[in-house]
């Protein structure tokens, strides 16, 4: 059986000598130690390295480079400075203004973030802004009208009670305009089928679903 305190793996050849002289001891130990050592600092390198490789203070990363394009929102071309890995939520809230799209999950899962483009409802947290070319995005605040009037669904939503908090509103209101514009008169079902990608923490549901049918006979 191998000495416990003379048995140094990794650093050569298991010491069952006895009688090792106390210098050779040391000298395994000291071998030892600077072996974890060199391993402890090479890991901190090769870490570091994630995040500093390519980067000097003067250079920045290629993810931190803006590139200035073109997004058709509301019916306006805005210019505008995005990030590479920079999502339409983001863009649309932090850079342009349109604080009427909300971000709650920002992970594709609750509708808050949700607004139409090219006649579909998508979810802007999960959309980056750099895929969204030349399609046009709409928003809660292009639902406006020329005189500052609602959106039929607005006052729907109005005239149904819709929102409680209203945290989830604006999503909720994308959706049912995206499904009035391609089926001006769907069933119950086909509108539930609609917003069901629009979670509600209040529990509004019937109310939201009440508004869209109401909605759909002024749409
Ligand atoms: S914030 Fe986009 S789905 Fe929840
Ligand atoms: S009205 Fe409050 S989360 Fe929907």
């Amino acid at each position: 059986m191998k000495d416990p305190v003379t048995y140094h793996p990794g650093v050569g050849p298991a010491r069952d000598d006895a009688g090792a002289s106390a210098s050779s001891v040391l000298e395994a130990r000291s071998s030892r130690r600077a072996f974890i050592k060199g391993v402890i600092a090479s890991g901190a390198v090769a870490g570091s390295g994630v995040f500093t490789f390519g980067c000097s203070p003067d250079q920045p990363a290629a993810s931190s480079i803006e590139r200035l394009i073109s997004l058709h929102v509301n019916g306006q071309v805005r210019r505008v400075d995005v990030l590479p890995n920079e999502t339409l939520a983001m863009t649309l809230r932090y850079k342009l203004g349109l604080t009427g799209t909300k971000l709650a999950c920002d992970r594709g899962e609750c509708g808050a973030c949700t607004v139409v483009i090219d006649g579909s409802s998508t979810y802007s947290c999960s959309t980056l802004t750099h895929m969204v070319g030349d399609r046009q995005v709409r928003t809660i605040e292009g639902l406006e009208g020329p005189n500052g009037e609602l959106h039929p669904v607005q006052q729907a939503m109005i005239d149904e009670l819709g929102p409680q908090c209203g945290f989830c509103t604006p999503g909720q209101i994308m959706s049912a305009v995206a499904l009035l514009e391609a089926n001006p008169n769907p069933t119950r079902d086909e509108a539930r089928h609609a917003m069901s990608g629009n979670l509600c923490r209040c529990g509004a549901y019937d109310h939201y679903l009440n508004s869209v049918m109401r909605a759909a006979q002024g749409v």
